[in-house]
């Protein structure tokens, strides 16, 4: 297969983790005779500097022309402490969900059986953690009317969602669901806000279509507590895009790193992978930051490509690098820390 893939390095460590997610897959093509274009393009704090745009209409259209889109990671300290700042690099990220229409995010939580007692959650409350987060990307308050009024002494964004918008997230969930274990949870505040009973109603009218999955509805408040109580009683969730922001931070903590998680965001044309985590600008430049949370995105990208053996051969060298004590310093535990680009070569070369 012939892939062309944009490839948006962004900031931070974001170049880092992003090399050796080209390396592995670059080795998954040679050992599976693919051929893979990558197309690097401007993102974040580095596209500001060079031509002071987030998201240049460049970047756009090469990530609108590829079959996939693979990211780094977005933001700099330098903007968070300045307020006045006009332009951020996180309203690249916003502007690139929107304008390729990337309305559904998917964030997994699973546990590595050799990491357990990493998680700051007792292993017999996480063990058999296997859920998704699917959380819509292009509505709700991100997207909505905001502004301020009163001379500026009264700011409000506003929470509006289309029946549309829920629909065509929520077919998502059901046919993930169908594909797993048939269990869908709506995450709302629907005792409190018109909007998510707008979700509920739009939901419960797509159960017929989906006989054989089993809907629960709770409240999101509920679901953040039970969440580190109980995770692996949860398997595919629904939920708007905040409630979704909120909640795949705080699941992401269940796996014991922050450096491990990937996520999918979909739309009708193009699709995007990254890893969960930020920028971490304290570690930019060091060669530390973990990698596989990106080198787990691009094997969700080829799993998407319907490259289901290439996924897993990816999946199954990191669990192997994981079990060899082959890692960095997030999961050293006094033990030897590798490098961010040694534990690349490493995948690459034991595919
Ligand atoms: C995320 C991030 C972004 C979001 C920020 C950087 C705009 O927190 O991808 O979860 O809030 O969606
Ligand atoms: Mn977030």
């Amino acid at each position: 297969m012939k892939l062309n893939i944009a490839l948006l390095a962004g900031d931070g460590i974001g170049p880092e983790v992003i090399d050796q997610a080209v390396k592995v897959s670059n080795a998954i093509a040679q050992k599976f005779n693919h051929e893979i274009n990558w197309k690097p393009a401007l993102t974040g704090a580095a596209a500001i500097e060079a031509v002071g745009e987030p998201y240049p209409d460049e970047t756009h259209e090469i990530c609108a022309n590829a079959d996939a889109v693979l990211f780094g990671a977005i933001g700099h300290p330098r903007f968070d402490n300045d307020p006045s700042a006009k332009v951020r690099p996180e309203q690249g990220l916003l502007k690139m969900r929107q304008k390729l229409g990337l309305f559904a995010n998917v964030r997994p939580t699973f546990t590595f059986p050799s990491l357990i007692d990493k998680s700051p959650l007792k292993r017999e409350r996480i063990e058999g953690t296997d859920l998704i987060i699917l959380r819509e990307l292009t509505g709700g308050i991100y997207f909505g009317e905001r502004g301020r009024k009163d001379n500026g002494d009264t700011a409000y964004d506003t929470m509006t969602y289309q029946r549309f918008e829920i629909q065509r997230l929520a077919k998502k969930g059901f046919e993930m669901a169908m594909k797993r274990s048939k269990k869908l949870c709506c995450v709302d505040k629907a005792n409190v806000l018109e909007s998510s009973r707008l979700w509920r109603e739009t939901v419960q009218a797509m159960e017929k279509d989906y006989p054989e999955v089993e809907v629960t509805y709770e409240f999101v408040d509920a679901v953040a507590m039970r969440l580190v109580q109980w995770p692996s009683a949860y398997d595919v969730m629904i939920t708007a895009n905040l409630f979704g922001d909120i909640l795949t931070d705080e699941a992401s903590v269940i796996a014991g790193s922050m450096g491990l998680m990937p996520s999918s965001s979909v739309g009708s044309k193009v699709s995007l992978y990254e890893p969960i985590h930020g920028s971490y600008p304290q570690a930019a430049g060091k060669d530390i930051a973990n990698p596989l949370a990106t080198v787990l995105s691009a094997a969700m990208l080829f799993e998407d490509m319907d490259l289901t053996a290439e996924a897993q051969a990816i999946r199954d060298v990191v669990n192997k690098s994981l079990a060899e004590g082959v890692v960095t310093e997030d999961l050293a535990d006094g033990g030897k820390a590798y490098k961010t680009s040694e534990v690349g070569d490493w995948l690459a070369a034991n595919l």
